[in-house]
C-alpha cells in the first residue's frame, strides 16, 4: 500500500498545448485511485506563495480542448534560491501534499530534482514544453500542436511570398533547440532551415542561394530556429539583402502565437496518457522520475539521465531538406 494521500499538480515554465489536458489526466487519476488532489496555481512561484486550491472532477470538466493552462505558470526566480524552496517545503507540509507532479520542461526538471534533493518529496514530471528538447522522451505535450501551428503559419506566408517572388525568413521558437524548426520545415516544404545544433553554413546558404532560389526566381522560405547560435534571423536576413541586392527579403517572427492553440488529438492522448501514468507511479513508490514516451509506449526516465543528456536532432530529418529542396 502506498503511502500517498494527497497530491499536488502543477504547471510551470513556458506553457504548451496539452497541458490542461495532462493536469485533467492527473485529477481524475488521482480521484480514480482514491487520493486527494490539490491544484497549484503559477507553478513553484505559486508554491512559495501558498497558491493552493483544491481540484475534483469537475474542476477540470471542458479543458481538454484549451490551449494555456488552467493553474498558470511561470518561471520562479525565488525558487531557485534554498530559502525558497525551504518556504515551498513548508506550504506542502502545512498543506499535507506528498508529492508532486510538475508539468514542465528542463527548468521544471531541474528544480524538480534539487527540491527532491533536499527535502525528501517524491516528484514526478510530465514533459511539456513546445520545444521538443528533453531527453528519455520521443515526444514532449505541445509540440505537435506548435508543430500544426508554424506549419499553418508558413503555409499563409508562402501565399504572399510567391505573389511577389520573395524570400522569407521565418524565425520559429526554440532558444536552444531546432526541433519545432526542422519538423516544420519539413511539413511545410521550406528550402531550408537553420537550427542552433548545427553551425550555420555561410557556404551552404550561399549556394542555396545562388542555385536555388536564383534560379527558380521564385518564392523561398527559410526557417530559423529562434537559438540559431551565430545571428539570429534579422541578422542573417540583413546579410542576404545586403549581399544580394536583387532578392527581395522579408522577415517574420512568429513568436508566441507558436504556444497558444487548442491542443492536438496527438497531445491530448499523449497528455491524458502520461498524466495518467505520472499519478500511477507515484503510487508505485517512483520520485525523482519523468514519465516519458519512446516508441509508443510508457517509459520511466530518472531526472538526472533527462536532465545530463542531450536529445539530438534526427540526421535523417536534416538531409531530407537538403533532398526535398532541390
Ligand atoms: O521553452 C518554451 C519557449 O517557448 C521557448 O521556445 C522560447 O525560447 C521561450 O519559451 C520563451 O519564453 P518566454 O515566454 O518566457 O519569453
Amino acid at each position: 500500500m502506498s503511502k500517498i494521500k494527497k497530491i499536488g499538480v502543477l504547471t510551470s515554465g513556458g506553457d504548451a498545448p496539452g497541458m490542461n489536458a495532462a493536469i485533467r489526466a492527473v485529477v481524475r487519476a488521482s480521484i480514480y485511485h482514491k487520493l486527494d488532489v490539490v491544484g497549484i496555481e503559477q507553478g513553484y512561484h505559486g508554491l512559495i506563495l501558498d497558491r493552493i486550491i483544491k481540484m475534483d472532477s469537475s474542476s477540470v470538466s471542458g479543458i481538454i480542448n484549451q490551449g494555456g493552462t488552467i493553474l498558470k505558470s511561470a518561471r520562479s526566480e525565488s525558487f531557485r534560491t534554498k530559502e525558497g524552496r525551504a518556504k515551498a517545503a513548508e506550504v506542502i507540509k502545512k498543506h499535507k501534499i506528498d508529492a508532486l507532479v510538475v508539468i514542465g520542461g528542463d527548468g521544471t526538471f531541474t528544480g524538480a530534482r534539487i527540491f527532491t534533493q533536499e527535502h525528501n518529496i517524491p516528484i514526478v514530471g510530465v514533459p511539456g514544453t513546445i520545444d521538443n528538447d528533453l531527453y528519455g522522451t520521443d515526444y514532449t505535450i505541445g509540440y505537435d500542436t506548435a508543430s500544426n501551428t508554424v506549419i499553418e503559419a508558413v503555409d499563409k506566408i508562402r501565399d504572399t511570398a510567391s505573389a511577389h517572388s520573395r524570400l522569407f525568413f521565418v524565425e520559429v521558437m526554440g532558444r536552444d533547440a531546432g526541433f519545432l524548426a526542422l519538423r516544420s520545415a519539413i511539413a511545410a516544404g521550406a528550402e531550408a532551415v537553420l537550427v542552433p545544433e548545427v553551425k550555420t553554413d555561410h557556404q551552404k546558404l550561399e549556394t542555396f542561394l545562388q542555385s536555388g532560389f536564383k534560379k527558380k526566381k521564385t518564392s523561398s522560405i527559410v526557417l530559423v530556429a529562434e537559438g540559431e547560435k551565430e545571428f539570429g534571423v534579422v541578422k542573417i536576413a540583413d546579410q542576404v539583402s545586403k549581399n544580394h541586392p536583387e532578392y527581395d527579403v522579408r522577415v517574420t517572427i512568429l513568436g508566441h502565437l507558436q504556444r497558444g492553440g487548442s491542443p492536438t488529438a496527438f497531445d491530448r492522448v499523449l497528455a491524458s496518457r502520461l498524466g495518467v501514468s505520472a499519478v500511477e507511479a507515484l503510487l508505485d513508490d517512483q520520485k525523482s522520475i519523468m514519465v516519458g514516451w519512446v516508441n509508443r509506449e510508457v517509459v520511466h526516465v530518472p531526472f538526472n539521465q533527462a536532465l545530463k543528456n542531450k536529445k539530438n536532432l534526427t540526421p535523417a530529418l536534416l538531409s531530407l531538406i537538403e533532398v526535398l529542396s532541390i
